[in-house]
């Protein structure tokens, strides 16, 4: 995979296919906010980077799922204004993607200057991957940089098309995760344990099979440990619980006992409540037999220990998914025990997107992982072992016009 390194930018213009889908809320007055900017300052590295090499920047992202369609509370507007505040540079907003208008804004960019296009999924032709606006695109650009790993799963023009049109590199971030996650895949330090967590088997079950021949141990946590007690033969009481995902954990369970897997931990108490709410009924259940009318909601003290003792001792820790409900506060503490081993932990601690980085934050944690990942579904495909097309794109790319 090509690097920003093998390029020229100096005086270009650089199309650099961002990930600034953030979360948006709204203000007072009903206008969209932003109610997180990782993803823009995770950027700022490769931006800051082509900036002080003279590069002439036109960023691209999508923003939400407008389908095709103009949106004006999926605007880039209020990226654009955190850009501008993050990198105080000069930021323009174009009226649009692509199209003469768009293009001549590009070609008026002063080294080190910022043009945001428009959200790209306002055109249709974005997620089919459209080759006339993969072209459309190109035309806006000397140079590709992809630094999208967020969406690097997804094949669509800006993230995959285009790469084949222009010189093109993997921007930092994109490098960095690519880097760290087929690391820990690859050639980790062992032992390996890996921390599975979240509502159900069967969204992560290519993630567990993974780690099943790969790593020493995979800590299961969150309501996918029902399947698995209940595949032991435990009650689960009002616990989420479906025959395909218990189906899954008894062939998971049956590898486990195969010495050349890895070994499953499952919890040995948990805290139950009546209902999912922060003024649910609720205690902590010695053992995992959980009661009619009760549903388990969290693992339990004992638990957390035996989870943080693993962590403790590991080479290698890859986390994702929570342990629990941990949005209400009856059943953090789960998952706040497991973020505090993690964050303890003297081994490679790598966190995979989504709600393990809002537990993270929820907890004042984020900053003591070693790498904690951009991607939601980008980086549970990686390391399921399949390919990315964003990333594939790249790989022997950036030929035409020999930058
Ligand atoms: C994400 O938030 O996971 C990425 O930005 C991809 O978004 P998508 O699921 O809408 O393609």
């Amino acid at each position: 995979m090509r690097s920003i390194d093998d390029l020229d930018v100096h005086g270009k213009r650089v199309l650099v296919r961002v990930d600034f889908n953030v979360p948006l809320t709204e203000d007072a007055d009903g206008r969209p906010v932003l109610a997180d900017d990782t993803r823009i300052t995770a950027a700022l590295v490769t931006i800051e980077e082509l900036r002080a090499r003279g590069a002439r920047l036109v960023l691209v992202s999508h923003l939400g799922r407008p389908e095709g369609r103009f949106d004006p509370k999926l605007s880039m507007a209020p990226v654009a204004q955190r850009l501008r505040e993050l990198t105080g540079a000069e930021v323009a907003l174009a009226p649009g993607v692509v199209g003469a208008e768009v293009r001549a804004l590009t070609e008026e960019l002063r080294e080190g200057e910022i043009l945001v296009l428009e959200n790209v999924r306002f055109e249709a032709g974005e997620t089919s991957n459209d080759p006339e606006l993969a072209h459309a695109l190109a035309e806006l650009a000397d140079i590709y940089v992809n630094d999208a790993f967020g969406v690097a799963h997804r094949a669509h023009a800006s993230t995959e098309g285009v790469a084949h049109l222009l010189p093109s590199a993997a921007g930092r971030l994109l490098e960095g995760e690519v880097r760290t996650l087929s690391g820990i895949l690859e050639s980790p330090a062992h032992p390996l344990v890996a921390i599975v967590g979240g509502a159900k088997v069967a969204d992560k079950i290519a993630v567990i099979d993974r780690f099943m021949e790969l790593a020493e141990v995979v800590i299961i946590g969150g309501a996918m440990c029902f399947p698995f007690l209940c595949a032991q033969g435990h009650a689960v009481g009002e616990s989420l619980c479906c025959e395909e995902d218990t189906e899954h954990a008894r062939r998971v369970l049956a590898q486990a006992a195969n010495p050349h897997h890895a070994s499953i931990e499952l919890p040995v108490d948990l805290v139950i409540g009546d209902r999912l709410s922060e003024d649910a009924e609720h205690r902590v259940l010695d053992g995992v037999e959980v009661p009619q009318g009760w549903m388990g909601l969290d693992i339990g003290p004992a638990t957390a220990q035996r989870y943080g003792r693993e962590i403790a001792r590991a080479g290698t820790v890859f986390w994702n998914g929570p342990m629990g409900a941990f949005e209400l506060e009856p059943f953090a503490a789960g998952t706040r025990a497991v973020a505090e081993a993690v964050a303890q932990a003297k081994g490679l601690t790598v966190v995979g997107g989504g709600d393990s980085a809002a537990a993270l934050a929820r907890f004042g944690l984020e900053d003591t992982v070693d790498h904690l990942s951009t991607g939601g579904g980008a980086t549970l495909e990686l390391v399921e072992g399949r390919t990315l097309p964003g990333v594939q794109a790249l790989e022997g790319a950036g030929v035409a016009g020999g930058v």
